[in-house]
């Protein structure tokens, strides 16, 4: 281990904003049905909702005639109606149809925000930014998850709701020397960071570090209920802050994603994506398609009580770190991990960006 000892200079980064440029996630694609859901992005609350032909939109979620939710209404063919007086939006927010509009009357000129969306590896990904961004020659692309439709990952789902900044959560990620808070789940032991590698979009570290598991029989998932069944041997272990998302690496056996959807300063919603690999199975890969769509459907969630406790632990300290952030703003914390220094620049550096862009504009 190196010795490197730092005082992390946290007071600003807990209360940085994001950059808006990137493609976000904001929902689980089977949340999202022509029955509107409201969520919020960074301040601004969104309405989600599913055409007649299934295709997902992305409406500001305030009616600009009273200013109530238009989640409350319907979906009307394409469009979205307000609960309150009915008035209708469509897919560009614009004021399509008024129920009382007198022969003499126009349709009101008002106009809400539209986002784009993309459906895509089972989530909805949206992008609050400047969309001039979308149309240059190599737009931004959600990250995305390879292994979601690959039939050799199982994919396990988890929920992460924490009153807390952000940089929090994906401090918490980065740092592995925390296993020691998972000690009674047995997910990982002795990390030991070997190198860092940061650019201006993403921080990889990597550790060594032990597992418990080991997937290469075809009985190796039991491993995840019988922790009899587990043994330590050394594995590599990869992190990256791919900004503004999370992504790991844990030997050959297992990825893990954390897709990032800030609310405000003090309170991030993320999806944690577990896969566990079949790619050990030579035997499995013979079989036909539809057999192994069956295997990976029907192993769909098997990690998803070992994540929620995983969580539930997590999400305890950052809440924690968060609430004597609070209390105590001027306090310094004391830092021994160099990943999170890197970390914070990087969150740092993306929202600063922005500033440069928007001087230059
Ligand atoms: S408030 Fe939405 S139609 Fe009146
Ligand atoms: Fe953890």
């Amino acid at each position: 281990m190196t010795s490197v000892y730092r005082v992390v200079q946290s007071g600003d980064v807990r209360s940085l904003g994001i950059n808006p440029n990137h493609w976000y996630v904001v929902a689980r694609s089977i949340n999202v049905s022509n029955k509107p859901v409201t969520v919020t992005l960074w301040k601004q609350a969104i309405a989600l909702y599913r055409d007649s032909m299934g295709i997902v939109h992305a409406l500001e979620d305030r009616c600009p005639h009273r200013r109530v939710k238009l989640s409350h209404g319907q979906v009307i063919g394409d469009e979205l109606e307000c609960a309150y007086h009915g008035w209708r939006f469509n897919s560009f927010g614009e004021c399509a149809a008024v129920p009382y509009l007198a022969e003499n009357q126009k349709l009101p000129n008002c106009k809400i925000r539209h986002y784009p969306v993309k459906e895509q590896d089972g989530f909805i990904w949206l992008f609050p930014g400047d969309v001039e961004m979308l149309h240059i020659t190599s737009p931004l692309q959600p990250m995305g998850l390879l292994e979601w439709e690959n039939l050799n990952y199982i994919a396990s789902v988890a929920i992460i709701n924490c009153n807390a900044h952000y940089s929090y959560l994906i401090e918490n990620l980065m740092d592995m020397y925390h296993g020691h808070l998972h000690q009674d789940y047995q997910a990982w032991a002795s990390a030991e960071l070997q190198d860092i590698h940061e650019d201006d979009n993403c921080v990889d570290v990597h550790y060594t570090a032990q597992s418990y598991y080991k997937i290469d029989k075809i009985w190796s998932i039991s491993q995840l209920f019988f922790p009899a069944l587990r043994r330590l041997h050394p594995e590599p272990l990869d992190v990256s802050y791919i900004y503004p998302h999370w992504a790991s690496k844990l030997g050959q056996d297992f990825k893990i994603y954390c897709l990032l959807c800030p609310v405000n300063e003090t309170e991030t919603k993320a999806y944690l994506v577990h896969f566990t690999s079949l790619n050990s199975f030579w035997r499995l890969h013979k079989l036909p398609l539809l057999f192994r769509k069956f295997v990976k459907d029907s192993l769909f969630g098997s990690a998803k009580k070992l994540l929620d406790a995983l969580v539930r632990q997590d999400v305890l300290m950052i809440e924690e770190e968060q609430q004597a952030y609070l209390q105590n703003p001027e306090i310094k914390n004391y830092e021994l991990n160099r990943a999170l220094v890197s970390v914070q620049r990087l969150m740092k550096s993306q929202v600063n960006s922005l500033t440069t862009v928007q001087q230059e504009l």
